[in-house]
């Protein structure tokens, strides 16, 4: 496929209306929205059950090792945002480097990320909420909480919530991106206060041991375990700036804003959790951590109870923006391939009074609403991270092949280093995933063959790219 093909593609079809979305983001709306989606469950839930059962304290260097190979590939995914464009992120990138199949697959794979996070996300949501309620004397009828898997009817919070925000995309990105903007201040305040009070209170014996779990071992049950384990795990935390890739469209001036946007929030929520992991397993002893809330949790047992009631409220206004950012990259996802003719067409259309792919919207929103509400989906942070992971290797592989094939292409930002970078990011994100469980693998690859079949039985006769190559 030519570039040719693909700028007219990407880009006329933006001037038609049907087609077109808004052009409304700045750079802060860009890097708002990537701590919006970065900063949530991974670190006001998982560092607490890595520092536990996979790290010990040593879970500052889990968030150092996948903090490095999220900043390759987000250098990666900021040189191609900048020179490619399109909404599709890695999808339309791999559309570039690699053609029709290859795009398919990685958007096919940004479709579980995306989809999962949001709902997995969503459960936890509902935890945060549920219990908020009780503690203001309004706890919900437990059959109203839970899934029917879990003794329940539905998990009635998680699937309102999807629903909300998706009243919320349909009027708009930068209604959207306000609203966001407003969450992340609150989630932002209340790491502000856990960082001020746990200064104070560090016991640096709670330090010692500082990796009883060692680097990294496979258990008999097939668990994986030690600081290797906890990257892989906690690798969860940092998904989400990549959705930032997916807003080039709507982004005012998408060149400058958006590597602006990528590498200055993932900079910024790396630095946040190392301090966090670090005074986190400070103030209490890691074994103390394996519990829903581990933030509130710590402070707690500080005796700081108001402090604590103040963290779960940011970790509900948090949580908000986390499904809020991965839900409207997924519907940018699913726009942009079936605007290439890869799913069906009438997802591909945009409601001219709102100027936001409204169908694509509903419908994502009722099934995600669907299955959180009814599917108890705890445990399947882990599927997230092989899906990312994969789609972060293939970005910084793209990096390498189109320096080679592409060598003129305008790069108006350029990743420093290459090709070193873009080859640190493939083996350190190869390496992330190599680390997870088999029963991740497994999950993975029966996702993509579905996809596969998907592909070879609807998408490849429908391919807008295949009418133009042979017209
Ligand atoms: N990074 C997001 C979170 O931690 C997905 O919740």
């Amino acid at each position: 496929m030519s570039m040719q093909i693909f700028r007219t593609k990407h880009f006329a079809v933006t001037e038609q209306s049907s087609h077109a979305l808004k052009r409304c983001l700045s750079a802060w709306d860009l890097a708002f929205l990537g701590i919006g989606a970065i900063i949530g469950t991974g670190i006001f839930v998982l560092t607490g059950v890595a520092a536990a059962t996979q790290s010990g304290p040593a879970v500052i260097l889990s968030f150092v090792i996948a903090g490095f190979a999220c900043t390759f590939a987000a250098l990666s995914y900021a040189e191609l945002a900048s020179s490619i464009g399109g909404c599709g992120s890695a999808y339309g990138y791999s559309y570039v480097a690699f053609g029709e199949l290859c795009a398919f697959i990685i958007g096919w794979d940004l479709l579980l990320e995306y989809s999962i996070a949001v709902a997995t996300v969503a459960n936890g949501w509902s935890g945060y909420f549920t219990n908020a309620m009780a503690a203001i004397g309004l706890a919900l009828p437990e059959a109203l909480t839970k899934a029917p898997q879990l003794g329940g009817i539905i998990n009635l919070p998680a699937s309102m919530i999807i629903l909300v925000l998706m009243s919320l995309l349909i009027l708009g990105a930068k209604q959207s991106a306000k609203a966001n903007n407003a969450m992340v201040f609150v989630k932002l305040i209340t790491i502000v206060v856990f960082i001020t009070i746990a200064s104070f209170n560090v016991h640096p014996e709670n330090w010692q041991p500082f990796m009883p779990f060692g680097w990294f071992q496979t258990l008999p049950d097939g668990q994986t375990t030690g600081v290797l384990a906890g990257a892989s795990l906690v690798f969860f935390a940092y998904v989400g700036f990549d959705a930032v890739s997916t807003a080039t469209e709507e982004a005012k001036n998408p060149q400058r804003d958006l590597p602006f946007g990528i590498v200055a929030s993932l900079l910024f929520c790396t630095t946040i959790y190392i301090v966090v992991a670090g005074l986190l397993t400070g103030v209490v002893n890691f074994k103390e951590l394996n519990v829903s809330s581990p933030v509130a949790h710590a402070l707690s047992l500080l005796g700081f109870t108001w402090a604590s009631a103040l963290v779960s409220t940011g970790v509900i206004a948090g949580l908000s923006t986390v499904i809020l950012v991965l839900y409207y990259a997924l519907t940018r996802i699913i726009f942009a391939m079936s605007r290439d003719g890869l799913l069906p067409a009438m997802l591909g259309t945009v409601n001219p009074k709102t100027q936001t792919p409204v169908r694509v919207i509903v419908i994502c929103g009722l099934i995600m609403s669907l299955i959180a509400g009814f599917i108890p989906l705890g445990e399947l942070a882990e599927l997230v991270n092989i899906g990312t992971l994969a789609a972060f290797v293939l970005v910084c592989f793209g990096v390498l092949v189109l320096r080679v094939t592409k060598p003129d292409m305008p790069r108006p930002f350029r990743s420093p280093l290459s090709p070193l970078i873009p080859v640190l990011g493939m083996l350190s994100c190869g390496a992330l995933m190599a680390f997870l469980p088999s029963i991740t693998w497994l999950r993975f690859v029966v996702w993509l063959a579905i996809g596969l079949i998907i592909y070879f039985a609807y998408s490849m006769q429908h391919s807008q790219l295949a009418d133009t190559e042979q017209s």
